[in-house]
């Protein structure tokens, strides 16, 4: 059977944040007795949404995203919009704040299996749409680190700047643009020059793809990550945060990760990758038919502060969701070994 939306009633302390992190409740705000909507795509005519590459992001967008950001940030802590509250869920759906339901203290752990893909999507998603309604534009799109193309082979410069909303102080100050990435980065920099670092870069990407172990009800958590999570998701997390934190606090540890908004340009580029791989790289590939990932279900707050019930169903089509991506085109697919 498929793992359900959890109890929001029954969300406890995360069992998976470790005990050298501070003291955190990461349970979003939830009111007993709320009703959760089904979730329905958007109607096919509302404009869509075109995500830019950070590195090539223009002024006007810039500033409109620092606004929305900031105006994010601004609401009340309780509200299940607010920045403060946003980052929480990925707390609650990373760290073991929910039990399965049905299995009480088996946790539900939405990385390492089948599930990464389309709840990170369906996250992405909803905070997008909160984000444009905000400043009141529908056409808003969030950004992503274009990390598979040399040009975003570096933290991209619009998250760096001190006086900004999209700045965290916890991060690997020695990481700071143009510093180059490195896609396999297991805690030490390398020290083999750009040059190669980015072949070696556009290398990982060309073998990279794809899904993660199926995950069912009743399953123990993280039977196994797909290619991409692992490498080069997880390495970018733990390439940013910062190692004068206990945990490489924000990004490189799940509870605090979205505390950092550069968080959402990293889960639009892995996006961007299963967007790519089911258009571009296998089109007609549809992953799984399996009804126990299809109909998988989670839940989020939407633009409107409704609480909605999203299938995994739901999210296979970014063009029903009314997102795209920026064209930046794909040099790591002629790499040469
Ligand atoms: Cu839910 Cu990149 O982590």
């Amino acid at each position: 059977a498929p793992i359900q939306a959890p109890d929001l009633g029954d969300c406890h302390q995360p069992v998976d944040v470790p005990a050298t992190a501070p003291a955190i409740n990461c349970c979003p705000t939830y009111s007993a007795g709320t009703v959760a909507i089904d979730f329905t795509p958007p109607p096919a005519s509302s404009p869509l949404r075109v995500r830019p590459a950070a590195h090539l992001a223009d002024r006007a967008y810039l500033a409109k995203y620092e606004r929305a950001v900031s105006l994010m940030k601004k609401l009340p802590a309780d509200d299940p919009r607010s920045f403060e509250q946003q980052w929480r869920v990925h707390c609650a759906y990373c760290d073991g704040a929910y039990d399965q339901v049905g299995f009480p203290g088996l946790e539900i752990q939405i990385h390492s299996c089948w599930l990464f893909f389309p709840w990170h999507r369906m996250y992405l998603y909803f905070h997008e749409r909160i984000l444009g309604k905000l400043i009141g534009d529908e056409t808003f799109a969030l950004p992503f680190w274009n990390w598979d193309a040399p040009n975003g082979m570096s933290f991209p410069a619009i998250y760096a700047n001190r006086w900004s909303p999209l700045y965290d102080p916890r991060r690997n100050q020695a990481h700071l643009p143009p510093f180059p990435l490195d896609l396999d980065y297991s805690g030490t920099d390398t020290n083999i020059p750009k040059d190669q670092l980015i072949d070696q870069n556009l290398n990982i990407m060309k073998a990279e793809l794809f899904m993660g172990q199926p995950y069912r009800a009743g399953d123990q958590p993280e039977p196994g990550a797909g290619t991409v999570e692992s490498v080069p998701h997880n390495p970018v997390h733990r390439w940013t945060g910062d190692p004068r934190q206990p945990n490489g606090e924000d990004m490189g540890i799940f509870y605090s990760a979205a505390r950092d908004p550069v968080f959402f340009a990293h889960h639009g580029n892995v996006d961007r990758m299963w967007h790519i791989r089911r258009a571009l790289l296998f089109p007609g590939d549809t992953d799984f038919t399996d009804p126990d990932w299809l109909d998988a279900s989670f839940f989020f707050y939407d633009e409107e502060a409704r609480l909605v019930r999203v299938r995994v169903r739901d999210s296979l089509d970014p063009a029903a969701l009314r997102f795209t991506y920026q064209d930046v085109g794909l040099p790591w697919l002629n790499a040469k070994p």
